[in-house]
């Protein structure tokens, strides 16, 4: 289910132009009298009337402290006080105004959250992490996200494809010393995920293994944790190591986390680079 908030405006035109140009909002559907914005999974509609409502408060949160910290920066002028942390709610947060007086607030969350990303910030937000805090993955997240891999796709639907969560100390090192720096990032996490085929089970383990690996992936980024894949896990040693069977396929052996900070995106083409015309 989805939904918008509409607020009534005296000056559609300024207020759009606010959300648009300051906030970074997206004019999602013009309605000529009534535009709508959305940021995120955040959808705000507001038409022209004869009376601004002004009320209740509209909140923009964000992965980071840092990012509170840009906005503060940009909305010092709006501001009704400097960015501080509310123990209450555990959240780090500062309020503004709107050009009409609506009250705004830029806060993140201290603490884990369920899944809240839209579709686009998924795809295009989701990282590697190569640094995690010392948090545990809490069991029922993990479980969720097992759930949520239950329906990537797979060649005529095998479903061939399983993990093996490790947590064991020692196969975690292990796992991280196969391939030197390359395979670093998994002694940086509380826990690591092998991702395999029983490529008796498909005609294609490597497709099914690589689709179910980046589910994953994108799976763990949506509850907020971070991945890395490591390359060239298909081996002898890491399959004896974990019970694998040597006809199997080792997608990747990914670390789990929650992230010690958001990595910034490494450059991206642009996307017409990666569309060639047929001669
Ligand atoms: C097939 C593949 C192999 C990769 N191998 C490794 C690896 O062995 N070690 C590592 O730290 N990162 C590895 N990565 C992560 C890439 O470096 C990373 O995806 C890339 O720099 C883009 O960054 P982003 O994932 O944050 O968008 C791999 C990624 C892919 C898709």
């Amino acid at each position: 289910m989805s939904g918008i908030n509409f607020f009534g405006s005296e000056d559609l035109e300024g207020i759009t132009e606010f959300y648009l140009e300051e906030l970074n909002m997206d004019l999602w559907l013009d309605q000529e009298y009534c535009k709508i914005l959305k940021h995120g999974n955040m959808i705000l509609g507001f038409c022209e009337s004869e009376k601004t409502d002004e009320g209740g408060t509209i909140t923009f949160f964000y992965p980071t402290k840092e990012e509170v910290d840009e906005k503060y920066e940009r909305f010092e002028d709006r501001a009704r006080g400097e960015p501080s942390e509310n123990e209450k709610f555990n959240i780090y947060q500062f309020f503004a105004e709107d050009p009409e007086g609506r009250i705004l607030e830029f806060q993140t969350f201290l603490h884990p959250l369920k899944p809240y990303l839209d579709g686009e910030e998924l795809l295009k937000e989701r990282r590697s992490v190569r640094d995690y805090k010392e948090k545990e993955v809490p069991d029922d997240v993990l479980g969720k996200i097992f759930e949520t891999c239950r329906y990537a796709p797979t060649s005529k639907n095998s479903q061939a494809y399983y993990f093996i969560p490790i947590e064991d100390e020692e196969t975690i090192q292990f796992m991280s010393e196969r391939r030197g720096r390359n395979s670093s990032p998994i002694r940086e996490a509380p826990m690591a995920v092998a991702i395999c085929v029983d490529s008796e089970g498909t005609g294609r383990p490597k497709q099914d293994g690589d689709i179910a690996a980046y589910h994953f992936t994108l799976t763990a980024w949506l509850h907020g944790l971070g991945t890395c894949w490591i390359a060239a896990m298909d081996r002898e040693d890491v399959k004896e190591e974990l019970g694998i069977p040597q006809d199997h396929y080792v997608a990747t052996v990914t670390p789990l986390g929650y992230p010690e900070e958001i990595p910034k995106i490494p450059e991206r083409k642009e996307a017409e680079e990666f569309i060639k015309k047929m001669n």
